[in-house]
Parts: C-alpha cells; structure tokens; sequence
C-alpha cells in the first residue's frame, strides 16, 4: 500500500483536506546590515545576548563585526559559544545552554551554518526550560500552557545571521544534531523554534568556501525539491519551493565560478531560506544516517542521494511524474514522455549540477562502506521524513537505493 493512500492524504495537487503554513521569523535581507544587528534585535526584546558560532567563523573576523553591531544597537554582549563543531551534538546543545545561563543572557544570536543554528535553537529551548537536548527529542512536544494543550511557550528571542546558503535553518522550526550515544539525528521540530529574527546578508557568506557553498546550495535544492513533492506539499511551501528553484537555477553555479559576487551569494540567502521546509521526503531520510553513522555532510549526502530518490518517486505514479515535470519544465527539461523519463531527466540534471560543482557523487567516494547499508537502511525506514515521501519505501527498496548511491 503507498504511504499516501495509507494516510489518505495521496494528493499532490487539487484542494487538500487539510494543512498549515507556518512561519513566524521575521526575515530581514539586504545589503549592511550586520551594523544593524542589535538594532533589530533590541526590536525582538533582546538586552543581553549570547552569540553562538563556531571557530572558523570566529576567526574570519565576522564574529567580531557581528559583536560590534550589536552594542551599537545598545545591546550588551553576555558571551561567546564558538565550540560548535561542524557536526553538532546533543552534548554541545546542554553545554551551549547551561553557558548561556551562568552567563546570564536574555537572548541567543547564532551566527554560522546549519549546525550554530541548530546548536543555538535547541540551547535556547533548554535554557529556557531546562531538561537536556535528548530529552527534548520529537515533533510538537515543547512545553505548552494549560498542561500541554495551550499555546506552546514562547523560548528566549533567538536571531539567526547564516553565513552558508542552504539549510534554512534560520527560517525553520526545526533542529536536527547527532546523539552520538545512540548514533541517530536527533530531530526536534516545534513553532517556538522559528527564530524571531533571521538577518539575510551576503556580506556574511564572504569567506564561505566553495565546496561548502556547493553542498549547502544542494542541500537548498533538496529542500525545495522533496518540499514541492512531499506528501505533505501544499500551495503555500510550491510558491516558496518554485521561486527557491528559479533562484537556486539563476545563482548557485554562478556563486561557484565568481564567489565575489555579492549579488548571487545573497540571492542564493533568499533561495534557502524560502526553499526551508520540513516536510521534506526520502532523499533526508537517507542522508541523516549517513551523517550519524560515517560523519557524511549534510548537503554532500543529499547531492548524491537526490538523483535515486527522484528517479524511485516518478515511477511511483503520474501523479508525482507531474510534480517533477513542473520541475523540469522550469529548469527546461523533458517534461513529455513516461513518468520514468520525467524522474530521469531531473536526476540527470541534477546529477549534472552536482558533478560540475565538484562535489562527491557516491557514498563510497565519502566513507560509507557496503557494509554499513543494513545500518543506513534501519536508519531511513526509521526516520520520520520517510512517511512524508510521496511513494512509500520498503527496506529492499531503500537497500537498492543506497546500493545506487554507492
Ligand atoms: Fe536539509
């Protein structure tokens, strides 16, 4: 039985019977802003703020004008995180949280990718309510009024200034690091999480490198991709999905040839914002364990795996084929022929993008064994996005998948 008509929601396009859009960050875009930072954020009731990076940031010397925009906002500095790694985990979450309380902050500002945000965005929670970061693991579970079913309670203000384009995460409700004990991404999702301030501006993806901006532009891809195809998918995330792909079409190999281009480095800001989603689909479901389990990058996984995952949907029924051949048809792609040519052609082109930014496009060439396919299996079926994927995957069918991706 498809996933879809098990949930009974099998249903790309036409009115559904039900969803909701939701976004509550307040997105400022532009060009000088960081100057600007605690000027904006003292509008988020922000006095003392806690800035979260990593090192490499740190030393690019961003941080440092970061800080200097927020006490001209007249905002105080309580302190520094830079210990966020490039994977981040449960244990830096605690650590982040209980730093920003013997701190005394009132406010966290994330500067850095996915994993700052993500580290910044659970820290918060947990300073906020207490309790640990692998406790607080699972969807719509923040602590609400009325013993749970009121409103969800609000976490201290939160500004998000992402210095790769491509997770989102600045505009998400969602966070996802490792629980190294457990070897899984840990996925929390919840409306507190969105942070109230996300800060756009190219300037702050200046000394992003290539290859990270590569694989942080196809992660944006991915987003956009699954998102319009989700079973999940609605109106609101296509319009947001579409215009991400025509940007991510117009910007992303431009950011690779020229990386001084201001222009396309901020429009490719805007892309991965709007592409966030996180009804997302298979090709997430497969990349998580491969971070969990062999340390691959985020993005990096999702370049390889997304060709497979897209070539499996469109033979799954014409009513995905057609959601890929909207795709291609503004990538100006096939879009006649069986529904495997539709999933073909976008794989392809896709694979192609991947291949010219000279990004990895086999798991083999990052890490993952042939042996650790059983584990990234387990991983996938168990991932919650794979119940969003718009045709359900078996363990053999994901077996096969990871086989290709090899
Ligand atoms: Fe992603």
């Amino acid at each position: 039985m498809e996933a879809g008509s098990q949930l009974g929601v099998r249903q790309l396009s036409g009115f559904k019977d039900f969803y909701q859009s939701v976004n509550h960050t307040r997105v400022i875009a532009g060009r000088d802003l960081l100057s600007s930072t605690g000027f904006e954020m003292s509008k988020e009731g922000a006095k003392r703020v806690f800035v979260v990076t990593d090192r490499v940031i740190r030393e690019t010397g961003l941080v440092d004008r970061v800080v200097a925009g927020v006490e001209d906002g007249g905002l105080e500095v309580a302190g520094v995180f830079d210990d966020v790694p490039q994977d981040s985990s449960t244990d830096v979450c605690d650590r982040c949280g209980e730093e920003a309380r013997a701190a005394g902050a009132d406010s966290f500002l994330a500067v850095g990718g996915g994993s700052v945000m993500d580290t910044a965005k659970i820290a918060d929670a947990l300073f906020t309510h207490g309790g640990t970061a692998a406790e607080s693991e699972g969807f719509y579970l923040m602590p609400r009024a009325d013993d749970g079913m009121g409103a969800p309670l609000p976490i201290a203000p939160l500004a998000c200034i992402p210095t790769t384009c491509g997770t989102g995460s600045e505009a998400s409700m969602g966070a996802v690091v490792k629980d190294h004990e457990r070897k899984v991404k840990l996925e929390i999702a919840d409306f507190p999480l969105f942070p109230r301030l996300a800060i756009l501006d190219p300037e702050s993806t200046r000394t992003l490198p290539p290859h990270i901006a590569a694989a942080t532009g196809m992660d944006a891809m991915t987003h956009a991709i699954e998102g319009y195809v989700s079973l999940d998918c609605n109106p609101h995330q296509d319009g947001r999905s579409l215009v991400a792909l025509r940007l991510i079409r117009d910007n992303l190999e431009r950011v690779m040839q020229d990386p001084s281009d201001d222009d396309a480095r901020g429009q490719m800001l805007i892309a991965a914002s709007l592409a966030m989603t996180i009804s997302l689909g298979s090709a997430h479901s497969m990349s998580h364990p491969c971070g969990a389990h062999f340390g691959v990058p985020h993005g990096v996984a999702n370049a390889i795996n997304l060709p497979h995952v897209i070539r499996f949907n469109a033979e799954g029924g014409s009513d995905i084929a057609d959601r890929y051949r909207e795709i291609n048809e503004l990538f100006d792609l096939e879009t006649g022929g069986s529904d495997a040519t539709a999933g073909d052609a976008l794989a392809t082109h896709v694979s192609g993008m991947v291949e010219r930014m000279g990004l990895p496009t086999r798991l083999s060439q990052v890490g993952v064994p042939e042996e650790g396919i059983p584990a990234l299996v387990e991983g996938a079926m168990g991932d919650g996005l794979t119940l969003l994927n718009p045709r359900e995957p078996s363990d053999q069918d994901y077996e096969e998948l990871y086989k290709r991706a090899m």
